[in-house]
């Protein structure tokens, strides 16, 4: 059986806090609060989006997230700033287990595609900028569909795009509503949990694998699914 991963990007492979770094500039040592309701924000304007079916690209949900996160700070930067600021979510760098976990699936003989919120060029030019993308067998974006995760027509897409079927992916993500997103379209589904303060949603679905870091993935996929 040809085993196929689709990993997340934004959080999984890539981390969205290390725009905490430049925010520092602007907010001093509310930074790392800053980042995460950004984050929050960018993900609640996503699913917001998508149920209301007016669909715009994940960097809008972004831009506009980063808008409202400054009107809660109450700093008002200049159009330079943000720019600035915005092209370095375009650049973020790849967590630091990312390459070694990657070569291990590799040299296990997995399938792996990126799938992400992201449109396809901002995925590429996240994973060339952070010398991953020769990992990957393709890129799917939700962007094709005009509709985000979690909805189950995202994961059906991935699966007809990458050939497979449900019974012989993964989905690979730190997100937990990716995870139950995933299973619950028929997939199986390892949760990254890259913080220890990170909880998982208590609802009725549970990841069907749960680490810490990229590095024992291929093992542990291997494992499950012999
Ligand atoms: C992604 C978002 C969920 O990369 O982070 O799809």
């Amino acid at each position: 059986m040809a085993i196929t991963l689709a990993f997340d990007v934004y959080g999984t492979l890539i981390d969205t806090h290390s725009v905490t770094v430049a925010l520092q500039e602007y907010v001093g040592e509310k930074a790392a609060d800053f980042s995460r309701l950004w984050r929050e924000k960018q993900l609640e304007y996503s699913f917001r989006r998508g149920l209301m079916q007016n669909y715009q690209q994940f960097s809008v949900c972004t831009s506009q997230a980063l808008d409202y996160t400054c009107l809660s700070y109450k700093i008002s930067l200049s159009d330079q700033d943000k720019q600035k600021l915005m092209e370095g979510y375009r650049v973020l760098p790849a967590f630091p287990d990312v390459k070694e976990g990657l070569e291990h699936v590799k040299t296990e003989g997995f399938r792996m595609f990126a799938f992400s919120n992201g449109s396809a060029d901002a995925v590429e030019m996240l994973l060339q900028n952070a010398g991953i993308r020769a990992y990957f067998d393709g890129v799917v974006s939700v962007d094709a569909l005009k509709i985000f995760k979690p909805s189950p027509a995202v994961y059906c897409h991935f699966l007809r795009s990458a050939h497979s079927t449900g019974a012989e992916s993964w989905m690979i993500s730190g997100n937990p509503f990716d995870v139950i997103g995933s299973i619950s379209a028929g997939m199986r589904a390892a949760w990254i949990q890259r913080s220890p303060e990170t909880i998982f949603d208590p609802w009725e679905i549970q990841p069907t694998l749960i680490l810490n870091s990229l590095s024992p993935l291929a093992v542990q996929i291997k494992n499950a699914s012999t």
